[in-house]
């Protein structure tokens, strides 16, 4: 018992010395005994599935499994993802350490309040870093996504965070993984300008958010792709000319799509059932005059549902210029809307783009817009194609 005792206090000494000129209180001592038990407890058949993932992957396929997801991760093909974003169910960790994928925690609670103060930022980590432990994960996920101006004490405080997350993860979860989310172009997308040389060459991975895209609209207020192919193409050009690493460059991409409701043009004209033009409520966003905040996001089997239960107005079709299929459809109220969403076809345009590009991964926003579950055949195909066309870019055929 007193070795045991003795060991726990070396440990201790180590943590708390790696956070660095952090004072550590006496509850603090008291919770690292605590997470040092919970530490000692491995909910997985094996033991050996507790362990940290060590592989190196050279192609990501990083997937974002949002709490509570509706729908079975056992379908999911391991045989391609390599890591699960902000799910910490204990089942799902033993499942993919099983299968060699890391499972990253939610790095969001309570980061925005503690940016701008070391202490308090030192502190943020050394709870991270412990939960992630008692959890059996293997890395965190920053997604912080708050308006900042250039060079800013949140800016800095935001990429210092990172460092420091990264230092203290690497040394305590061998082979743990710290990425951060950013938008899909660094200059000014929704007022974010974070210290990105900074946050770069922190963390090991930047998960490029390439959707979203139409979140400020300066030109004609209309329904447009969430994620362009060419302009996907621009932003990544953008990150890899400010120097950031292929090898750290993961091209996140979205299983889900917005849906509008069509307004009147300017004359009063209202939206007919075949018009390919939509026309959007004016929803300004970080300085635009017109946003995707006039649609809803919705899943990619949602999408599929609506086409299948022929409320659809129009054939889907493909628009040559964004790359991306769109459709319009009467909704209940009689109104009708248009949605832009991405399919395998879409998709596997943006996964060459990826190996073409050389980058280290591409990403999903997010695994629960699928239905794994359905007996009907159609379903089950539509799944299974989303994930075959991931085969472009992990190789895995
Ligand atoms: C709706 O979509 C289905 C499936 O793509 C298609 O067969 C049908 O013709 C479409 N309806 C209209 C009115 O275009």
């Amino acid at each position: 018992m007193l070795i045991l005792a003795f060991a726990c206090l070396l440990y201790l000494v180590s943590l708390t010395h790696s956070i660095a000129s952090n004072t550590v209180s006496l509850s603090q001592i008291q919770a690292s005994f605590e997470g040092e038990d919970i530490k000692r407890h491995c909910p997985c058949a094996s033991k050996s599935l507790c362990k940290p993932v060590q592989r190196h992957v050279d192609r990501e396929v990083f997937g974002f499994l949002p709490p509570n997801p509706r729908k079975s991760w056992e379908s999911f093909d391991f045989s391609q993802l390599s890591t699960i974003a902000w799910t910490t169910d204990p089942a799902l960790m033993c499942y993919a350490h099983s299968m060699g994928a890391r499972v990253t925690a939610d790095g969001r609670q309570g980061l925005a309040e503690v940016l701008t103060d070391a202490s308090k930022r030192s502190q943020w980590v050394f709870d991270a870093v412990q939960q992630a432990e008692s959890l059996h994960l293997d890395g965190i996920n920053f997604d912080f996504e708050d308006p900042t101006e250039p060079g800013s004490s949140l800016a800095l405080g935001y990429s210092l965070t990172v460092k420091h997350a990264a230092e203290v993860f690497h040394r305590h979860i061998p082979g743990s993984q710290v990425s951060v989310d950013v938008p899909w172009s660094p200059y000014d997308v929704d007022g974010r300008n974070y210290d990105w040389a900074g946050l770069a060459a922190a963390a090991d991975l930047l998960f490029v958010m390439s959707y979203d895209m139409q979140s400020q609209i300066y030109g004609r207020c209309i329904a447009a792709a969430n994620s362009p192919a060419a302009l996907v193409e621009k932003g990544l050009r953008q990150w890899l000319d400010l120097g950031v690493p292929r090898s750290k460059i993961v091209l996140g991409l979205p299983w889900y799509g917005y849906d509008y409701e069509c307004q009147p043009d300017s004359t009063g004209r209202p939206m007919q059932p075949s018009d390919t033009v939509c026309h959007l409520a004016h929803v300004p966003f970080q300085g635009a005059p017109c946003s995707d905040a006039a649609g809803s996001q919705k899943g990619y089997l949602e999408i599929m549902e609506i086409l299948r239960s022929g409320r659809n107005t129009t054939h889907m079709q493909m628009d040559s210029t964004e790359m991306s299929p769109f459709f319009n459809y009467e909704a209940k109220d009689g109104s009708i809307h248009q949605i832009w969403f991405d399919n395998p076809e879409s998709l596997s345009v943006k996964y060459q783009m990826a190996s073409d590009l050389n980058l280290r991964g591409v990403g999903i926003w997010n695994l629960d817009t699928l239905d794994y579950e359905s007996s009907d055949p159609v379903i089950h195909h539509q799944t299974s194609e989303m994930w075959e066309a991931l085969k472009i870019f992990s190789g895995r055929s």
